[in-house]
């Protein structure tokens, strides 16, 4: 899922993210109630309607954002008050109050309100964060009002393997109809991540959707498909984008150019001769060169397209390799473990 939070990809028609391969996008509770609030969303006949996006849509609850984003938040059993960074004002989020605006926004699947531990945290803290989240939990199970929503619970737990046992077990217990996991890559290293995904993901039920929230890279998309992760969200493809960089992957691995570089100015080859992106099928390294060094907008939506397209074809590559069974042979450079000095 390409990341939306204010209703829009930044710098994308809906038009052009299916053209880039786009099938689900992301929307942020958080943002959104503040802006434009949930009655306006609702008032234009929900959010895909708002923002006319055909296919569907996930609303993350503002659990990570009030905790990531707020300063001068204060956290109790009850929820979360926090003074809003634009206006000043405080603003309160309570399970409650998260699942009301999730159902007016209207997004085909919601999720839980949930605490989400820093990296580095005591173990005291995120047990805390467990018991809180999972009390939030079954709040936002009674609240929740549309049987056209799906809710979705968040696996919490830090690096701690038997919490996140436990918490995983809870919400299986539920039946829900998609699981996430929660609280990664929140500044832990490559390796951690990996671990955590791995103790996890099999925890939760196989034939229902497995999440992996704010995740990731081309490696980490293969580590967690690797271990059953079905779902994951990111920002990086179109934030890259906007900084002026290109994601490229091909047999022997991937990495990351910025158009920037002086080598770019006069290479008139496509970003990648073997994307069937339009970025790719119409301009040159040089002309992206020649838009990101003078700033234009441009720049932005070419590159946004060139890498969510990148990652929608790796993604259909993952999906494919797992149904004709050469997924780990096909792979194999992803999942070895990760070398010190990659991150
Ligand atoms: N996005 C990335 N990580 C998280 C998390 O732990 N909780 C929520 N709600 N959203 C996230
Ligand atoms: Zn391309």
């Amino acid at each position: 899922m390409p990341v939306g939070t204010q209703a829009t990809v930044k710098t994308l028609t809906p038009a052009q993210l299916v053209e880039a391969g786009a099938q689900m996008i992301l929307a942020n509770t958080y943002h959104l109630s503040l802006q434009p609030g949930a009655e306006i969303v609702a008032e234009a006949g929900g959010l895909h309607h708002f923002m006319q996006w055909p296919g569907p849509i996930l609303t993350d609850s503002g659990g990570f954002q009030v905790f990531s984003l707020s300063s001068l938040r204060t956290i109790d059993d009850d929820g979360v008050t926090f003074r809003e960074p634009r206006s000043g004002s405080l603003v309160r989020f309570t399970p409650e109050y998260a699942m009301a605006v999730q159902n007016a926004l209207g997004a085909d699947v919601a999720m839980a309100f949930d605490e989400c531990p820093p990296y580095p945290a005591e173990r005291s803290a995120v047990e805390r964060a467990v018991t809180r989240t999972l009390h939030w939990f079954e709040r936002c199970l009674a609240a929740h009002r549309r049987s056209d929503q799906a809710l979705f619970g968040i696996v919490q737990g830090g690096v701690w393997p038997d919490l996140r046992a436990h918490c995983a077990e809870v919400l299986a217990s539920a039946d829900l109809p998609g699981y996430a996991i929660g609280g990664v890559s929140v500044g832990e290293p490559g390796m951690l991540i990996e671990k955590v995904v791995r103790v996890t993901a099999p925890l939760l039920p196989e034939h229902k959707p497995r999440y992996l929230m704010g995740v990731g890279t081309f490696r980490e998309l293969a580590q967690a498909a690797a271990v059953g992760v079905d779902l994951f969200d990111c920002v990086m493809p179109t934030r890259v984008a906007r900084h002026g960089s290109a994601l490229l992957i091909n047999a022997t691995g991937d990495r990351r150019i910025n158009l920037k570089n002086a080598q770019f100015r006069r290479d008139f080859a496509p970003l990648d001769t073997h994307c069937p992106c339009y970025t790719c099928r119409h301009f040159s390294r040089a002309y992206l060169s020649h838009l990101v060094r003078s700033g234009e907008i441009l720049a932005m939506t070419l590159l946004s397209i060139h890498n969510i397209a990148t990652l929608s074809r790796f993604s259909a590559e993952l999906r494919a390799a797992i149904i004709d069974g050469s997924f780990t042979q096909r792979f194999a450079a992803y999942l070895q473990p990760e070398a010190e000095v990659e991150r």
